[in-house]
């Protein structure tokens, strides 16, 4: 089972989406238990038959699950991982979307803040502690595109310092159509890929459009 911590926002539903079309088990998870409930409700009708989508308090979401996705604002992140800590399971793979934009602090979408870490996904691995492993994943995937039926022309780069939350992250990156999952190495290199999607959005703004993706060329995969 996959739990989406701020699952009721559109980054976070459109992900659970695409994987519940593909057959997952998702519980979206929410600071309120009723609004993950009324979230989830409405990702299964959209999906159809295939997976199950339920929803709960984010606390009870992450007892649940041994693969934990994180898809809220970079100004709620560290706060929520520090309250979220003790419900974590040992050996959990978090894998963190969080875009560290100065819009979280009401500043312009199209810049980044800077993380004494280096990275959200570097900051919510200190928070979390060594029982969790992090990969960061899914930065340039637009919540508009996830939210349809076309395939999603888009790479997503997965950055790990572990095998396993990379594999697992990468797996389910290729479970939505259309996506190819490319090795960005070490978590370190999650500060890149974050930036990337300020430019995605400033892309989006001067071509008037609301999904710009990207796609990696010369790997031979
Ligand atoms: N939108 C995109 O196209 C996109 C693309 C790539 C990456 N991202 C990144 O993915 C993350 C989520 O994006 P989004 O557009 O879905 O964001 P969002 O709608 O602003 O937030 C998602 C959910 O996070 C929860 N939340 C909000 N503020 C919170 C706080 N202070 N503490 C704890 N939880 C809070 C809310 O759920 P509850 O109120 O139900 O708890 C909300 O529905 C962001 O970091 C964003 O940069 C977004």
């Amino acid at each position: 089972m996959i739990a989406i911590i701020g699952g009721t926002g559109p980054e976070g539903s459109g992900l659970a989406l695409r994987w519940a079309r593909a057959g997952e088990s998702i519980v979206i998870g929410s600071r309120d238990a009723s609004r993950a409930q009324a979230a989830a409700a409405q990702i299964a009708a959209k999906a159809g038959a295939l997976g199950s989508v339920e929803g709960l308090e984010n606390s009870q979401a992450v007892k649940m699950c041994d693969v934990v996705v994180l898809t809220v604002p970079f100004s709620g992140q560290a706060e929520l991982l520090k309250q979220l800590k003790p419900s974590f399971r040992p050996g959990t793979v978090l894998i963190d979307a969080t875009v560290p934009l100065a819009a979280a602090v009401g500043g312009r979408p199209t810049r980044l803040l800077g993380v004494w870490q280096g990275s959200a996904a570097e900051q919510a691995a200190e928070i979390v502690g060594k029982n969790v492993t992090v990969a960061a994943a899914f930065h340039s995937l637009s919540a508009t595109v996830l939210d349809g039926d076309h395939d999603v022309d888009c790479d997503v780069i997965v950055c790990s310092d572990d095998d396993r939350a990379r594999t697992l992250a990468s797996e389910l990156a290729v479970k939505i159509p259309g996506v190819r999952a490319v090795d960005g190495g070490k978590l370190e290199n999650a500060r890149i890929v974050e930036a990337i999607t300020a430019l995605l959005i400033t892309l989006n703004i001067r071509h008037k459009v609301h999904g710009a993706g990207l796609r990696i060329t010369g790997l031979g995969i």
